[in-house]
């Protein structure tokens, strides 16, 4: 059985005093180990705050993006050293909003997964077509092509280390929600793609996690689908009641 993951990816939301507020609330609604696993992904400038709330917790804590290179000159950029530095187990890597707004491409976030692997943190792997790359019909050759630039010369051992999370990108920060059966008929497609063109035999114990649009409303019909682990979260991570709220609504589909 596959231990599913609820993740929050803050963006760029939250000073310091909120997420700590926020992170505080959370290690107190839960205080035991669930039966999913708990990340949380604040902006940088919050990560080390977060992490003192959070430290001998079952709760983990994840940066939102991280350059390939230990250091040097790059300005405005954070390594996996560093962020390890500042208690993250995870690091999300290949959001939309990143190759969309930022110019990520995959090659990039090849260098990205191979490095967060070097430096033992979980990758939190992103993928996902856009509303043309659906209406066009392409939605699987692109997340072939994904998985392939994402993966390249990474060892099926590395890639049990590896979370996937499917966000179609007409379905973030837009109230839209893939259907289950649509998100359940893409997870099914990358965990075959890893176990066929990655030979990973590790395949049907990968997480893969849905995203875009998850709200307390619909994460029961998400996580009843027998390849989606569970979720990355935005908007509705943003308020504590809704994302408590849907952790418990996964640990029920869990039962
Ligand atoms: P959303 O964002 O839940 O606001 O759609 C999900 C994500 O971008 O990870």
């Amino acid at each position: 059985m596959v231990k599913p993951i609820i993740a929050a990816n803050w963006k760029m939301h939250k000073t310091i005093s909120e997420a700590v507020a926020f992170a505080k609330q959370l290690k107190e609604g839960f205080p035991e180990p669930c039966q999913t696993d708990i990340v949380i992904a604040p902006p940088f400038t919050a990560l080390r705050p977060v992490m003192d709330v959070l430290k001998d917790t079952h709760i983990h804590l994840s940066a939102q993006n991280m350059h390939w290179e230990e250091q040097g000159a790059f300005t405005g950029e954070i390594s996996s050293s560093m962020i390890v530095d500042a208690g993250c187990t995870f690091v999300i890597i290949g959001h939309s909003e990143r190759r969309t707004l930022f110019g990520e491409t995959g090659a990039m976030v090849n260098r990205k997964i191979s490095a967060a692997l070097k430096s033992g943190i979980t990758p939190i792997f992103c993928l996902g077509e856009s509303l043309q790359e659906r209406e066009s019909g392409t939605t699987f050759k692109v997340i072939q092509k994904q998985l392939k630039e994402g993966l390249n010369n990474i060892i099926s051992d590395d890639i049990r280390r590896i979370v996937f999370a499917y966000e179609p990108v007409w379905a973030i920060g837009t109230g839209k929600t893939a259907t289950p059966l649509q998100a359940q008929e893409v997870h099914r497609f990358i965990r075959e793609t890893i176990a066929t063109d990655c030979e990973h035999v590790y395949a049907p114990e990968t997480v893969i996690m849905y995203g875009g649009s998850v709200n307390p409303d619909n994460t029961r019909s998400l996580m009843n689908q027998p390849d989606i682990n569970g979720a990355l979260i935005g908007g509705a991570s943003l308020d504590y009641s809704s994302f408590a709220e849907i952790i418990r609504l996964a640990e029920k589909e869990g039962e």
